[in-house]
Formats: structure tokens, C-alpha cells, sequence
């Protein structure tokens, strides 16, 4: 089916949203009154409503009570607020788990969860499938025509794991619909290896508990599976909306942090807005700053460069290792301003008033438990006016010379059990990659491994361990037609299958990439290895042996000594570059500015000042924002958006300020 372009939600068109999570049901009436005065002071236009409120809009099976929701969707409207009216469907109720005591999740080991959190069911038990559609036609039905609807939220944060007898008859059909034949599954799955042949399909089951390291095609295909059945929950929901509201945009929030339950690039072709969740986990200065460009610049990737929304940030801390640590003043707005540069269409919290009890009571809120005098609540409001004054920027196109390749399938692959080393980390591999883009100043995109790569001057690709061939394909033609790429450690090493691709590991880029990777060393703990241009590399080294490729810099001590640590390959019009180990900060900044002059871009000269630039036919838009203590001027001539008045050659950015320019 072809993508529906509904990307802004009814009634918020040409605005960008601005807004949270409100749980109104936690609250007494009286304080509803204060919410949407305090909403409309902030310029709050969106709120997420009823995401967790099943068992107050069914506190029976089968009997509904929508009045109090009636209440609040009619007090929004009156206020010009919007709604983001979500299913509940991610926190079953009680009386469900009583009724339906087999559509509780089943953990790996055989442990059957209760209800008392969230997330507390299994998505394949017909009972909560049936359970969740009937809720959302009830929500669908009722609320079509109101005023108030402007999107429809399904669900939340879909991740939701079960090893049960419904997961394991869905990873079975799934299984015969992947593979026709129990012959192509065993071949796939190696499975001559320890006697695990398969002769009949119900004999295979998810990747539960066993004695001993499991089959690893087994537990990349149930990752797999696991994505698609998430995904088909959300299809179930979304098609029941679809036909009741078909001019309401359909949406659920991603989850994009070091938890990543779902293969989103699939889920992105079925949402009508992708829309992203993000809790950095560190809070040191300028490391929140480059999580941030990371996680807009893959939601829009996700969106294939369409715009997408920023459904849920904490509004004031970062939790960090378990301390929730303060945002500095102006932090948030800078956080959410990248967001906004890097093609969100707004800036969304959760959430809107901090819970007196419940299990976040402690998480920040737009209004905090110390009410709206506070700090807190001004740099809110103050952000909402902000937004108004920026929207027009919504019309450009980040503009990007460097793509990123990502790929949770090798992410997955590589935290297996069974591998070389226990922490290899792809994830954070992919962020250090882009982080160090992020200080050079060069803006990426991220995109797919089969991406039309011709836009770009550089394309970097962390370890691509599972590749297709038409992937790895889609790479060489690339660098065949002139590009610069560089690829790192373990990048082709296996096929779709989970299988080595002979010929040593990287087998499947051996001839890109002009070296033969004939030995691993894995790097365990601390353990460091230098380079002879002066580098340190950690978690993993090899035997590279250049083939056709130049060597750019040699391990310098050890078994290695003297031996290829990173390589460059002329190919066709273009090179490839290969990167064996995982170099420190220092060492990986020079390569990707080396990387990002060689292809024609120039390395930025001012740290810690974050320039992004988005492009239209009518007009360009700068956003400069300056996360440091120093002073900066930009190059820069327009109109100044956030002070008013005309910018002319250069813009001044005050330490810890920004500016948003229309050029021209
Ligand atoms: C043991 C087993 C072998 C093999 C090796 C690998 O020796 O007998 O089958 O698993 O360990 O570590
Ligand atoms: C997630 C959820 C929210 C809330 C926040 C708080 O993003 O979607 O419901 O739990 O985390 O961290």
C-alpha cells in the first residue's frame, strides 16, 4: 500500500506542536480548570490523552465509561487544544489478567508476569488482541467528529517480549511463511550442528531458556518475528482507525535508546508520522547534545527525511546511571531546538503535570511538583513562544552530505550469546560515529543499508555483521560512482541467516574494501592496542592483510605490530575505507575530519556550536546553537527569527543561546 502523506496532525496544520503527555484521570476535577488555563499560558496546542487509562475507560470487561474523557476533550477543545488521542492498549487492566490469565507475558525461563507495572501482556494471545481492538473501535467510534481529535496515538512504546505456547504457534507460522520449507529452515539454521533438525514445524519453539548457548539464526529470526508481530498489533489498531477517521494521521511512539525491541525501518512504511520517544542517558555537557542530533537525525532517517514529531522528552532531568540530574537553564530549549532543526514538527513532553504517586512519581513534568512558579515551568512556557515564532522553518529540508548506515538486525546480532567478544556494541559504535560528525559539524543522515546513497559525499557504516548481498551491493555501486566510504570491523561478516560468509570475516566487503581480515584479536576489558598515526584502539583488533587497499595506519605494538589497522581502497571513482578497531575520541574525530575534508566538506572550527541548515526552494533556515561557554559569530544574513529585525553578515550566539535565521 502506498504511504499516506498525513504527517500533520488535523487542525495543527503549518503549526509545529507543542505540548505532552496529560494523565487528567490522576487528577481531581478542580485541577483541570488550572491545566488548560496553565496549557494555554504556555502555548501548549497537543496533549497525548489517555495512553494509560484502560481500566478507567473499561473498568469491566465489556462496559465502558467515556464521560469523564467526554469532559476533557470538550474542555481542550474549548481551549484550542488538541488531542493525541491514544489507545491504552499498552496496560491492560486487572480484571483482564484475571479473565484472560494466558494472555500474560511469559518470560525466557518460563515465568509468568502479573499485572502491577505495564506492559503486561502477551501480544499474541487472541484474548488481548481481541481485547485491544475492541477498546480502540470503542475510542475510534466514539471520538470521529470531535473537535479535539487531531491524531490518533496507538498504543505506547510497543516492545513488549513473551516466550509463551501463542508466541511460540505465531514464531511457527511466521517461520513456515519465511522459509515454505522445514528443508530451508534447517539449511538456514545450520542446524546439522548439535542435532537440532527440525521435522515438523510445532516442534520449533522461541529461544527459550536451554542448557547451553542457543542456535543463533533461531534468535536473530525471533527478533525478527518478535518486530513483525508488534507491528501487526499496530496494523490491527490502525486499520480500525483507519476506516472510522480516514483523515486522521495514525501514529505510535518509537522507543529509540539502547533498547530497541522493534526493527523500525519496517514499522516507518505504516505510520502516517513517525514519532519518537527520547531519554538521553548521559548528561555530561555536549555527550546529551550529540545523543540528541543522533536520535532526530535517525527519527528522520526512519521518516525516510520526511518530517516527524518528538513525542516525549523529560522535561527537566536526564537520568543518568539512576540520578535524575537537572537540565542547566537554556538546556532544554537548546535540546529541543535540535530536535526541531533536525525535522521534528514540534517538541512534546512527558509529561504535562509530575504525579503525585504511581511508579514515576519522581519524573519530571512541564509543571512540577513545585507548580508553575517555578524555574521550570517558565522555560516551558517560554519554549512555546519560541516555537511559534519558527514554525515557517518546518518548510525546509535538512540539508545532509553524509548518510550513516544503520542496522538494528546487526545490533541484534551482535549482543548475541556465542559471539568473540560479550560487548560488542554496535549501537554504541553507531553513536560514537556520529558523534564525532556531530563535533566535526557535518549533519548526517541516517538511512537503510539498501539507501540511494547518490546524494551523498561520505557514507560511514559501523559494523554491518548481517548483510544482504543486495546491500553490500548497493555500497560498491556507490563507491564504484565516485563516493567516499568508510566501513567498520566485522561489516559483512554474516548473511541474512546469521551464517559466515567464507573467505575471512568481512568476507562479504573483501573486495570493496581490498582486505582479507585473516585473524580476530578481540581487545577484553581495558586492553588497548596503538596505531602508528598515533591512535589508541580498544575492544577489537585483526589481521588485515591489504589486498588491493592502501594502508593508512598500522597496528604499532604487540602480535600485530606492523600489520594494517585501517585501510583505504581506490575503487572505480570513489574509495573504501576499512577501520579494524575502535578507536578512542581523539583518534576517531581526526579520521571522520580527514573523512569529511577528503569528500569535499569542511571540518568545523568552532566545538560545542551545533549549525544546522534547512533548505527550501523559497527560502533557507539557520539554526545556530551554542552549547558552550564561549562566545560565537556565525556567517549569517536574513532575517533574525527569535530577536526580531535583520541579521547582516553575521550572527552573534551568546554562550548557551541560539538564533534561528531566515537566510536571504
Ligand atoms: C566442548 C564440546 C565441543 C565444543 C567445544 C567448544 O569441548 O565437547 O562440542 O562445544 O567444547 O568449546
Ligand atoms: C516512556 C513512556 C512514558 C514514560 C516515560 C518516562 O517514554 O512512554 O509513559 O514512562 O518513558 O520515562
Amino acid at each position: 500500500m502506498p504511504r499516506r502523506e498525513l504527517a500533520w496532525p488535523r487542525g495543527l496544520e503549518g503549526r509545529l506542536c507543542f505540548g505532552g503527555d496529560y494523565n487528567p484521570e490522576q487528577w481531581p476535577e478542580r485541577v483541570w480548570v488550572e491545566d488548560v488555563m496553565l496549557m494555554r499560558d504556555a502555548g501548549v496546542n497537543l496533549v497525548t490523552v489517555g495512553v494509560f487509562s484502560w481500566s478507567r475507560l473499561e473498568p469491566r470487561e465489556g462496559e465502558f465509561d467515556f464521560e469523564w474523557l467526554d469532559k476533557v476533550l470538550d474542555m481542550l477543545a474549548s481551549a484550542g487544544v488538541k488531542a493525541n488521542l491514544a489507545t491504552p492498549t499498552a496496560s491492560p487492566p486487572p480484571w483482564f489478567s484475571f479473565a484472560h490469565p494466558d494472555a500474560l507475558p511469559v518470560t525466557r525461563e518460563g515465568v509468568r508476569h502479573v499485572h502491577g507495572s505495564r506492559d503486561t501482556f502477551c501480544p499474541s494471545a487472541p484474548a488481548y488482541r481481541q481485547a485491544a481492538v475492541r477498546i480502540a473501535s470503542e475510542l475510534g467510534r466514539r471520538y470521529a467528529d470531535h473537535p479535539a481529535l487531531a491524531m490518533w496515538h496507538v498504543h505506547n512504546e510497543y516492545g513488549t517480549w513473551c516466550f509463551c505456547d501463542h508466541v511460540a504457534a505465531a514464531f511457527s507460522s511466521w517461520l513456515q511463511r519465511r522459509y515454505g520449507t522445514l528443508d530451508r529452515l534447517n539449511e538456514a539454521w545450520t542446524t546439522s550442528f548439535w542435532s537440532q533438525s527440525y521435522g515438523d514445524w510445532s516442534h520449533i519453539l522461541p529461544p527459550r531458556s536451554t542448557q547451553y548457548v542457543p542456535n543463533p539464526s533461531q534468535l536473530l529470526d525471533f527478533r525478527r518475528f518478535l518486530s513483525d508481530e508488534l507491528l501487526a498489533r499496530f496494523i490491527e489498531q490502525r486499520d480500525v482507525l483507519r476506516e472510522l477517521t480516514p483523515d486522521v494521521p495514525i501514529t505510535t511512539n518509537y522507543v529509540l535508546g539502547a533498547w530497541a525491541p522493534a526493527n523500525l525501518w519496517a514499522w516507518s512504511q505504516e505510520v502516517d508520522l513517525v514519532s519518537v520517544d527520547h531519554y538521553p542517558g548521559d548528561a555530561r555537557p555536549l555527550v546529551t547534545e550529540q545523543e540528541t542530533a543522533f536520535v532526530a537525525d535517525l527519527a528522520r532517517g526512519l521518516g525516510g527525511g520526511r518530517p516527524w514529531l518528538l513525542m516525549e522528552q523529560a522535561p527537566h532531568h536526564i537520568t543518568a546511571r539512576g540520578y535524575s540530574l537537572p537540565k542547566e537553564p537554556g538546556r532544554m530549549t537548546r535540546l529541543s531546538l535540535s530536535h526541531v532543526a533536525r525535522g521534528s514538527r514540534g517538541v512534546m513532553f512527558f509529561q504535562w503535570r509530575a504525579s503525585r504517586g504511581g511508579a514515576e512519581q519522581h519524573h519530571s513534568a512541564m509543571v512540577p511538583h513545585a507548580g508553575p512558579a517555578s524555574r521550570a515551568f517558565k522555560e516551558v512556557a517560554a519554549l512555546g513562544a519560541v516555537l511559534g515564532k519558527i514554525a515557517e522553518a518546518d518548510a525546509g529540508t535538512v540539508e545532509a552530505h553524509v548518510a550513516l548506515v544503520w542496522d538494528p538486525e546487526s545490533w541484534w546480532a551482535l549482543r548475541q550469546p556465542g559471539m568473540p567478544a560479550p560487548d560488542l556494541d554496535y549501537d554504541a559504535v553507531a553513536r560514537a560515529v556520529h558523534a564525532a560528525l556531530w563535533r566535526a559539524g557535518a549533519t548526517a543522515d541516517i538511512v537503510h543499508p539498501r539507501a540511494d546513497l547518490t546524494s551523498y559525499r561520505l557514507v560511514l557504516v559501523p559494523p554491518l555483521y548481517v548483510a544482504a548481498d543486495d546491500a553490500l551491493a548497493n555500497l560498491a555501486s556507490y563507491v564504484d560512482r565516485g563516493g567516499v566510504l568508510a566501513a567498520w570491523y566485522l561489516s559483512g561478516s554474516v548473511d541474512l541467516e546469521n551464517r559466515i560468509r567464507p573467505g575471512g570475516y568481512a568476507g562479504g566487503l573483501r573486495e570493496l574494501l581490498g582486505v582479507r581480515v585473516e585473524e580476530i584479536h578481540p581487545l577484553p576489558g581495558d586492553a588497548t592496542v596503538t596505531l602508528t598515526t598515533g591512535e589508541t584502539g580498544h575492544r577489537w583488533s585483526e589481521l588485515v592483510r591489504a589486498e588491493s587497499a592502501r594502508v593508512v595506519s598500522k597496528y604499532a605494538a604487540g602480535v600485530l605490530a606492523g600489520q594494517p589497522a585501517i585501510t583505504a581502497n581506490a575503487r572505480g571513482a570513489g574509495s573504501a575505507w576499512y577501520v579494524s578497531t575502535q578507536l578512542d575520541e581523539g583518534g576517531l574525530d581526526r579520521l571522520v575530519r580527514r573523512l569529511v575534508a577528503e569528500s569535499g566538506g569542511e571540518p568545523s572550527s568552532s566545538p560545542g556550536l551545533e549549525l544546522v541548515r534547512r533548505r527550501s526552494v523559497g527560502a533557507d533556515w539557520l539554526f545556530a546553537l551554542n552549547h558552550t561557554d564561549a562566545d560565537w559569530s556565525v556567517a549569517a544574513s536574513g532575517t533574525d527569527l527569535i530577536g526580531g529585525g535583520r541579521v547582516e553578515g553575521l550572527l552573534r550566539v551568546a554562550p548557551g543561546s541560539f538564533g534561528v535565521v531566515r537566510e536571504g
